[in-house]
Order: structure tokens, then C-alpha cells, then sequence
């Protein structure tokens, strides 16, 4: 053991100093990056008594003196948000987001006391410290440091990685607005998100799975502190520390209750016989669906194109994919439609079908036909609804080399190789 860390911190050592000096800011935060994996539980205090005297200073040094303003050693970056303020309310929120969601070094969750006992606070920063290095290794490239979505590969990406740092999350169990119970998230990384890149982590150890979605929790808790103390900074022009205390606290309520959030079904559910997608489609084409996803599911109609929360183009599923990304479980399609999908224009309908829940599992019925139909149907020659290619989903305003502001909503891939 003594054997390996030595190594591991010399080699990181190694690392830093000759990426700080010589090889530049990317590769500066490359050896960063790989001293905190080094940095994980047992390796911890060998490589911290090896590298963090000399290294972290020279590095931190290297970083300020190359103008590197937002990647403060220690610190994760302040939003974009956050960074606009006025210079003194900048301070009073970082000051504020550090106390309350600890550092990169130690993190923690916002809202949540630490524990009384030394054993168990060491217990926790050691989980917590093991989830970043895991998140380190395989989320950070997509997911981004501080959990912006915004990692090194993410602009090629569509859908968008998720930014946890808005604290919504879209396929949860939980009622439209809330926040997700840890169980969905867990499940979300255990499935993966079909038809998109976020992988299946199914066969991660429990322990690294448990670990990474507490450190997913600390970034996104953290974000939304930032978000809601920048944005009343912005409006107000001042933050109390009692204001503070106050967005603290709707932080912390919002993630306790969505525990015990869990959206159950109206009824139960029933067989799913053949008259219920007759059914169903009769509601699919009656109760609004149509309009969004097309008379036969696919999401071509003209009006198609909207924006969700993070800003980013998205359109009404094709439900004909064969690739459901919320889960293809009833229970699953069933939340979709109850409570509809955070963050993205796909509206719940628990005030229109309240009333009429047996409509519900009719729509879940269709939905499912629908998902396997294309494929079965293409699979005999019999298709009704064609596997041709849909136009591109990537925005070309979202490509790659593009800002991000454009409103264009043209929509092609060919224009990217253009360039
Ligand atoms: C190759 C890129 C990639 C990697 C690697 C990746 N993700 Fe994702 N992740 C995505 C994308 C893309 C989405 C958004 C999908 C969507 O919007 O439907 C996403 C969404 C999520 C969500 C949000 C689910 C919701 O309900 O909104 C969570 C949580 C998540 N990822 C966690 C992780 C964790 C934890 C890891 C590492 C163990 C990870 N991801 C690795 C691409 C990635
Ligand atoms: C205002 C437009 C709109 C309406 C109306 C609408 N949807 Fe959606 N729906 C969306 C969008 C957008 C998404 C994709 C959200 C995302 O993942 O970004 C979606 C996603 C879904 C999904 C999840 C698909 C998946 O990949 O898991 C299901 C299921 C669904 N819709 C069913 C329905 C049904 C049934 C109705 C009618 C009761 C309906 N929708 C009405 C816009 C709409």
C-alpha cells in the first residue's frame, strides 16, 4: 500500500511540474485533475504529504499568474452568473456558496449539518472524496467539474449533458417542479439514458455508485445555492447574511420533502390489451399529444422545436424510436404523462386526466405500441411508419465553434461540415 502511493505521488508530482510549467493551462488542469483522483481515500495523506507543499503552490501561482481567474485551486468555477456581479457581491456570494458547499478539497452538502462525531465527519468526507474521484474518472468529461454540463466533449453532444447545477433533473418519480428522490438518480445511472450518450453504469461496485450520486447531490445542491444567492444579488444589489440563511434553507426543504415525493398510480394498473391503444391512440390524437409528437408519435410536426430550461434546442420525443429515455417500464410512461418531464416543454397531465385515470393507462398502452412498432413492423417489411433518417436534432446555433446565444432555429448537420 505504502509501495503504491508512493509511486502514484510521485508520478503526480512528476505530473504537475511539468505541466504547470511547461505544458500550459490544459494540461496544467489535466495533472490537477489527476492528483485528486491520486488524492482519494487511503492514497490521501501520502500524496497530499508528498505533493500539495511545493506543487499546489507553484501551481496555484503558475494559474494566477496566467490569468486563469475562475480555476482557483481549490475552488470550483463560479457560474457564469456569478462571475458578472459587481466585485464585492461576487465575494459575499463565492464566500457564502464555500461555507456552505465546503471546497473541491472538502465538500459538502448545502443544508445538511455535519456530523457531531470527528469518526463520522472523517467517514463522510471520505465518501464524499471517493464519489469526485469516480465522478473525476467518468463524468467529468461530459458533466463538466462543477457539474455545468459543460465537460469537454459536451458541445458535441445532443441532448446536452445534464447541468446539475440548476438543481432540475428530468426523469424523476417525483411531482412536476420537484426535485428527484436519490433512488431516481441512482436508477438513472444504473439504466444509462436510452438513445442518448449518458452510458449505464450498471456494473460500477454499489460503493462507487452510492458515492457518485452523493457527489452529483453536493454539486447540484451547491449550483442551486449559487444560482438562487446570484440571482437575488442581481435583483436586490445586496445579500444579507439572513437572506442567506433563508436560501440555505429553501435548498435544503426542497431536496428532504422530494423524498417522500414518489408519484404513485391513480389507479392500478391494469392489463394492456390491444382496445386500450385503440383507446389510447383516441386520447393520443384528442388530449393534445398529437399536436407536439405528430398523429403517429414521431414528433415530426411543423412546430416541433422548443427550448428547455438550460437553453438548449429539444423536441417532442419520438416515441417510435424504440428508445424511451425516461425507461421503458409502464410505470415509467406513466410518470412522463402524470407529471410531465422537468425542465423541458413536455407538460403533465394530472389536471386533465385526473378525472379519468383509466385514460392514463390507455395513453401508457398506445406509447408502448408505439415504441415497438417501427421496429417490429420494419423488421417484417410492413412498416407503416417509415425508419427513414429525421432531420438532425443539433441545433446548428449548438455545434460546435458556435455561440450559444443564436436563436437560429435552422436545423442541419450538413452545414457543420461545411465550415
Ligand atoms: C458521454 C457523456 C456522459 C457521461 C460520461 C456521463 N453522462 Fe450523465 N448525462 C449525459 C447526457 C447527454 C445526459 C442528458 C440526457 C437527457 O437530457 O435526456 C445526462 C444526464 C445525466 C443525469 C440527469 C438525469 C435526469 O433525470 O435529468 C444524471 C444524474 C447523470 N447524467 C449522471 C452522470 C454520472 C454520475 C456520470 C458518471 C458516473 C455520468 N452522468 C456520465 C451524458 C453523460
Ligand atoms: C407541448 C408539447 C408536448 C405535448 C402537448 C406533449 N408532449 Fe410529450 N414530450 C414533449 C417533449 C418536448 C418531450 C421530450 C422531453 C425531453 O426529453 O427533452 C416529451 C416526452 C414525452 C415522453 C417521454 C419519452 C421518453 O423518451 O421517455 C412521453 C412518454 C410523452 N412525451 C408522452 C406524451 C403524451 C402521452 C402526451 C399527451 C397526453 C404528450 N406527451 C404531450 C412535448 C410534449
Amino acid at each position: 500500500m505504502r509501495g503504491i502511493g508512493t509511486v502514484t505521488a510521485v508520478r503526480v508530482r512528476g505530473n504537475f511540474r511539468e505541466a504547470c510549467l511547461g505544458g500550459g493551462i490544459g494540461r496544467c488542469r489535466i495533472a490537477i485533475r489527476d492528483f485528486l483522483v491520486a488524492a482519494d481515500d487511503g492514497r490521501a495523506d501520502m500524496v497530499w504529504e508528498h505533493v500539495v507543499g511545493r506543487s499546489v503552490v507553484l501551481a496555484a501561482v503558475v494559474l494566477l499568474a496566467l490569468g486563469c481567474e475562475r480555476a482557483e485551486l481549490g475552488e470550483w468555477e463560479s457560474s457564469a452568473q456569478a462571475v458578472k456581479l459587481p466585485e464585492e457581491l461576487r465575494f459575499t456570494v463565492a464566500a457564502a456558496v464555500r461555507k456552505e458547499s465546503g471546497t473541491v478539497l472538502e465538500p459538502r452538502f448545502v443544508g445538511v449539518a455535519l456530523p457531531k462525531s470527528e469518526a463520522d465527519r472523517r467517514r463522510l468526507q471520505l465518501h464524499l472524496k471517493h464519489g469526485q474521484a469516480v465522478y473525476l474518472l467518468r463524468c467529468v468529461q461530459c458533466h463538466g467539474t462543477a457539474g455545468a454540463g459543460d465537460g469537454p466533449v459536451a458541445a458535441s453532444l445532443y441532448p446536452r449533458p445534464r447541468d446539475y447545477t440548476k438543481g432540475i433533473f428530468k426523469f424523476t418519480s417525483t411531482a412536476y417542479g420537484s426535485k428527484p428522490r436519490r433512488e431516481d438518480l441512482i436508477q438513472t445511472l444504473i439504466r444509462g439514458i436510452a438513445g442518448t450518450s449518458m452510458p449505464a453504469f450498471r456494473l460500477l461496485p454499489k460503493r462507487d455508485l452510492e458515492a457518485v450520486v452523493d457527489y452529483v447531490l453536493v454539486l447540484s445542491r451547491r449550483g442551486e445555492l449559487e444560482f438562487l444567492l446570484s440571482s437575488e444579488a442581481e435583483a436586490a444589489e445586496e445579500l444579507e447574511p439572513e437572506t442567506v440563511a433563508e436560501y440555505v434553507d429553501t435548498v435544503k426543504s426542497r431536496w428532504l420533502e422530494a423524498g417522500s415525493l414518489a408519484t404513485q398510480p391513480l389507479t392500478p394498473q391494469p392489463e394492456l390489451t390491444m382496445e386500450r391503444v385503440a383507446a389510447g391512440r383516441e386520447a393520443f390524437l384528442t388530449k393534445g399529444c398529437s399536436k407536439c409528437h405528430g398523429e403517429d408519435g414521431r414528433g415530426h410536426t411543423k412546430d416541433n422545436i422548443g427550448r428547455d430550461i438550460w437553453g438548449h434546442a429539444t423536441r417532442a420525443a419520438d416515441l417510435s424510436s424504440g428508445m424511451l429515455r425516461g425507461g421503458q417500464e409502464p410505470m415509467d410512461i406513466y410518470r412522463r404523462i402524470l407529471n410531465g418531464i422537468n425542465g423541458t416543454p413536455m407538460p403533465g397531465f394530472r389536471g386533465v386526466l385526473e378525472s379519468e385515470p383509466d385514460t392514463i393507462w390507455n395513453l401508457v398502452s398506445y406509447v408502448l405500441e408505439v415504441s415497438g412498432r417501427r421496429r417490429e413492423e420494419t423488421l417484417r417489411g410492413v412498416a407503416e411508419i417509415p425508419a427513414g433518417l429525421l432531420k438532425p436534432y443539433i441545433d446548428a446555433a449548438e455545434s460546435v465553434g458556435a455561440g450559444d446565444s443564436s436563436d437560429s432555429g435552422e436545423v442541419s448537420a450538413a452545414s457543420d461540415q461545411e465550415e
